[in-house]
């Protein structure tokens, strides 16, 4: 069975407890758990990785690249938290590593700061998405079946 993984950077562990009105009551649990559903649901084994540390997200991006270079994987559901609007090192890993990503955020971003309306992620990433809440992780992983060709 073919592998997604699902990313989730800073501040995603407080899901549930952080800032309720913008990202729900659901915790990173039971984001987890609907990922997993889903990506089961579709046909693939759904593993599921959250990290505070930039230099751990690079290195799960490159591993994703090489799990996707011997077609273990399909690609990555990634939310890169606030790192979304800094990171060029984290821009250079999904260009370097060459694997399909669906950036996604819970909040609309667009509607919020403008300091969260630019991205680093977004213009090496096969598709974006925001505003659809905790549920739209589910929306994340149906999309990147699609847009990875695996459907
Ligand atoms: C977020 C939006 C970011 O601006 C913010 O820093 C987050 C979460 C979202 O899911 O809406 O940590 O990526």
């Amino acid at each position: 069975m073919k592998k997604i993984l699902i990313l989730n950077g800073p501040n995603l562990n407080l899901l549930g407890t952080r800032e309720p009105a913008i990202y729900g009551h659901e915790t990173l649990a039971d984001v987890e758990q609907l990922c997993r559903n889903e990506g089961e649901r579709l046909g693939f084994e759904v593993d599921c990785r959250q990290s505070n540390y930039e230099g751990q997200l690079i290195d799960w991006i490159h591993e994703a690249g090489r799990q996707c270079a011997t077609g273990k994987m399909i690609g990555v559901v990634f939310n890169p938290g606030a790192l979304t609007h800094t990171s060029v090192a984290l821009h250079d890993a999904i260009r370097g590593a060459n694997v399909p990503v669906v950036e996604y955020h819970i909040s609309n971003v667009h509607t919020r700061e403008s300091f969260r309306h630019h991205s680093w992620i977004s213009p090496v990433a096969k598709a974006v998405m925001a505003g659809f809440g905790v549920r739209g992780y589910a929306l994340a992983v149906q999309a990147l079946v699609q847009v990875a060709g695996a459907a």
